[in-house]
């Protein structure tokens, strides 16, 4: 009995520690998930409940093991993190200050996203990319910026800083500072805190299949007339 107290004793001081050494090294982190997600009650809350901070604790360490070439034992801490969290960060991803995954549920990093200072990322969003290419291949994020649920930005490309990423916009091209994109594939709606020029029918734009139809429904009138 005395042993088994004794193991629940020690097993308490282990995770106590855990918990003060994640207060004192994801402070900045953990201050930034409270900012950001308005239904966060409390700092205990987000260190013990929260996947984004448990992934972000996993890739740390894995990222350490990354840097010095230990890949086995980086990719295996990544993986534990995925199966504990739903969210998969390369440990060769290089992440700022700051960061924060809400709900976090099928976000994935790649190996050569780099990503600012002060990034939220929402649940099901995806740094990846295009196919299988060597070298940087996956997109550069700047600082402040708002990637939505399930947007997907895909190849080696630059987010510029301050910009949102709509939910389940899939982006391809590079995007200036300061600027909204919504859609498939992504368009920007607003940049500089303007609405762009909307005159070329924003709303079909939106839907490229809409578009594509109307095309062929031009094309197919003009075929007639010709006949
Ligand atoms: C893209 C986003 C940042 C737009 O913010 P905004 O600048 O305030 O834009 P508005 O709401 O004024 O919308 C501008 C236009 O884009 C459209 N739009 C907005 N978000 C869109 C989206 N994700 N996909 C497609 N169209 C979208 C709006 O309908 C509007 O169209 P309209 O001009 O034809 O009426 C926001 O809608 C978004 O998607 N944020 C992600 C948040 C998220 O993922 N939350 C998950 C919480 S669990």
């Amino acid at each position: 009995m005395v042993y088994l107290i004794n193991i629940l004793i020690i097993l308490l001081a282990i995770a106590v520690i855990k918990l003060v050494l994640i207060s004192i090294f994801f402070y900045a982190d953990i201050r930034a998930a409270q900012k950001r997600d308005p239904a966060a009650k409390s700092f205990l809350e987000i260190i013990l409940l929260y996947p984004g901070l448990h992934a972000l604790v996993y890739y740390r360490i894995a990222h350490l093991f990354y840097g010095i070439r230990l890949f086995f034992l980086a990719r295996l801490l990544s993986q534990a993190g995925r199966f504990f969290t739903g969210i998969e960060i390369h440990p060769g991803a290089k992440i700022g200050k700051r960061f924060f995954i809400d709900h976090g549920l099928g976000v994935v990093i790649g190996e050569t996203a780099v990503v600012g200072d002060d990034v939220l990322l929402y649940q099901g969003s995806t740094l990846g990319g295009t196919g299988i290419v060597q070298g940087k291949r996956h997109p550069t994020v700047g600082n402040n910026v708002v990637i939505g649920a399930g947007a997907k930005v895909l190849g080696n490309i630059v987010i510029g800083d301050n910009s949102y990423i709509g939910a389940n916009a899939v982006v391809v091209k590079d995007v200036p500072p300061n600027s909204t994109v919504v859609g498939v594939p992504g368009r920007i709606t607003k940049q500089d805190g303007k609405k762009m020029d909307v005159s070329l029918d924003h709303a079909r734009i939106l839907d490229p299949i809409m578009q594509t139809i109307e095309e062929l429904q031009d094309r197919v009138k003009e075929l007639e007339k010709n006949k």
